[in-house]
């Protein structure tokens, strides 16, 4: 059974830039959030949350051109529960054709205790900064932080003052992962059933992941008559992140026979999404996470490629092309040209101006040269490694030797361009990676830490590439940097200078702590 337009519509509302984006280290640039969310809006997202326009003057820039530059989508600002952060909010989304204020506070025990606030004065300020947002903007979402554990009279009693003062859309959020999907069906319709003028707005459902049911949660929700999801690209999201989009929008497409709903999603683009957003936070998609982990459509036991050359349906339950995968992986090698590379990277998702062409089919020759098959996954890599690095970056990689052996401390030599001019030094360290990172810290002294250093290899053999990604903290100022090489030491130190790139880049934008979220979202005041 495929959705119909018959079906009632189940909204998906996108917080990857906002939630996704809080969780450490996922720290993304402006133009990368510009690039996320034109995508989400190509995609088919009905809202996108771009930000928290008062955690800083970064996101609030953010959120604003998203804005602006917004077709399809409504563009959606957090704020807590005080007219300054509205305010701020609604200076940044006014530019949407669509916009809407999201305004939030912590309603249940524990999170009432924060703000210090009787029932009674948390009603009242529910009332006060709902009515202040609608008279701003006329599509207002609120949300009761922590609902599954506020008790349900009170929860119903705020809900109820939040529709009366003008909210249009009612999240319950599962702020802590806590609830199950049973419960999580119970609690949207206790409130439908239970709070007057609850069939004028739209419920929302907002899962968090602790417990790893924030997708069975999201859909127990929607059964029980929520028609908003809030999701991100990859899960990603504080702790165990978000609910998945994609896994909430292919659960409802492979499995409209049980749950008749419709999105409007085009689910050809999880994919292109999956991989940006895993670049650009430095998140790692986990092999096997369903729908768009590289495993997912992969069959490697002798009896399960059996039955799928007989009939693909014995162990597959959707096509790899509905997410815009393509069906096979054919490798190219060092005979493919220029065209052969164009249309595979376009299948890919790369659409190429003729000059960006002569620089990847440069790399390409050269990695074909090194490894004598090149899968999509190879190309993927590159392209990736191609977005990170730019020739007006500070600092270039130019050469490196490392000299390892049993026994000893590894030697590295490594000559980096620094603002045009090459400088070269030789440092030991505890293997030759630490030995490499040695000579990036003598020639460009700084007092990053380093929070993250990740390897994996993009695809098998001996001559695979190697996919590095490392993650670093300056005084509240966090980088990610990745890079891929078949040396997996040329790769961890273009990694590592690509993080301190992107470091200097922001120093030079920011005073510091400006673009990490200064203001903590959890002080509902
Ligand atoms: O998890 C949560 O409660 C939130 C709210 C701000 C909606 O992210
Ligand atoms: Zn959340």
């Amino acid at each position: 059974m495929t959705e119909t337009s018959a079906q009632p519509r189940v909204l998906i509302f996108d917080t990857t830039l906002r939630d996704g984006e809080q969780s450490p280290g996922a720290t993304m640039t402006h133009e990368e959030k510009l690039e996320i969310a034109s995508m989400l809006d190509e995609m088919g997202v009905d809202i996108i949350e771009a930000g928290f326009p008062i955690a800083s003057e970064g996101d609030f820039a953010a959120v604003s051109e998203i804005a602006k530059r917004s077709k399809n989508s409504t563009i959606c600002g957090l704020s807590r529960a005080n007219f300054k952060d509205i305010d701020r909010c609604w200076e940044a989304v006014k530019h949407a054709a669509r916009p809407r204020i999201h305004t939030f506070i912590g309603t249940s025990p524990l999170h009432r205790a924060i703000p210090n606030l009787t029932m009674d004065e948390m009603a009242d300020r529910i009332h006060q900064t709902v009515t202040h947002a609608r008279n701003l903007c006329d599509n207002v979402q609120w949300s009761a932080m922590d609902a599954y554990r506020t008790e349900h009279d009170y929860l119903c009693r705020v809900v109820e003052i939040a529709i009366k003062a003008g909210a249009t859309t009612i999240n319950i959020p599962d702020t802590v992962g806590y609830t199950a999907p049973r419960e999580s069906a119970d609690l949207i319709r206790m409130l439908i059933e239970r709070v007057p003028g609850a069939d004028e707005v739209i419920f929302s459902t907002h899962c968090h992941n602790d417990l790893g049911m924030a997708t069975a949660n999201s859909l127990a929700a929607v059964e029980a008559g929520a028609r908003q999801i809030e999701c991100t690209i990859n899960g990603l999201g504080e702790r165990a992140g978000n609910a998945a989009l994609e896994e909430v929008v292919m659960a409802l497409k492979v499995r409209n026979d049980i749950m008749p709903f419709q999105t409007g999603i085009d689910t050809t683009k999880i994919m292109n999404l999956s991989r940006k957003v895993s670049t650009v936070s430095g998140f790692p998609v986990q092999f096997n996470k369903a729908i768009v982990g590289k495993n997912a459509f992969l069959h490697e036991s002798g009896i399960h490629q059996d039955g799928v050359l007989k009939n693909v349906e014995t162990f597959e339950i959707m096509r790899p092309e509905t997410i815009g995968l393509s069906a096979a992986n054919i490798a190219m090698g060092k005979h493919s040209g220029r065209a052969a590379l164009r249309a595979k990277l376009k299948e890919l998702g790369f659409e190429l101006a003729d000059n960006q062409l002569n620089d990847v089919f440069v790399r390409f020759k050269a990695l074909a040269d090194r490894k004598k098959e090149v899968y999509d996954d190879d190309l993927i890599a590159l392209m990736k490694d191609q977005e990170t690095t730019s020739t007006h970056d500070t600092l270039q990689v130019k050469r490196l030797r490392v000299i390892c052996g049993t026994d000893g401390p590894q030697e590295a030599e490594l000559t980096l361009s620094i603002d045009g001019v090459e400088h070269s030094i030789d440092a030991t360290g505890d293997g030759p990676v630490d030995a490499a990172f040695n000579c990036v810290k003598m020639l460009y002294p700084h007092k990053a830490r380093l929070q993250l250093y990740q390897v994996a290899a993009v695809t098998e053999g001996t001559d695979a590439q190697a996919t590095v990604s490392v993650r670093i903290e300056e005084e509240g100022r966090i980088a990610t940097g990745a890079s891929a090489d078949t040396d997996t030491i040329v790769a961890s130190v273009k990694a590592y200078v690509n993080a301190l790139n992107r470091l200097i880049e922001r120093r030079k934008k920011t005073a510091p702590g400006d673009d990490v979220k200064s203001v903590n979202y959890r002080d509902a005041g």
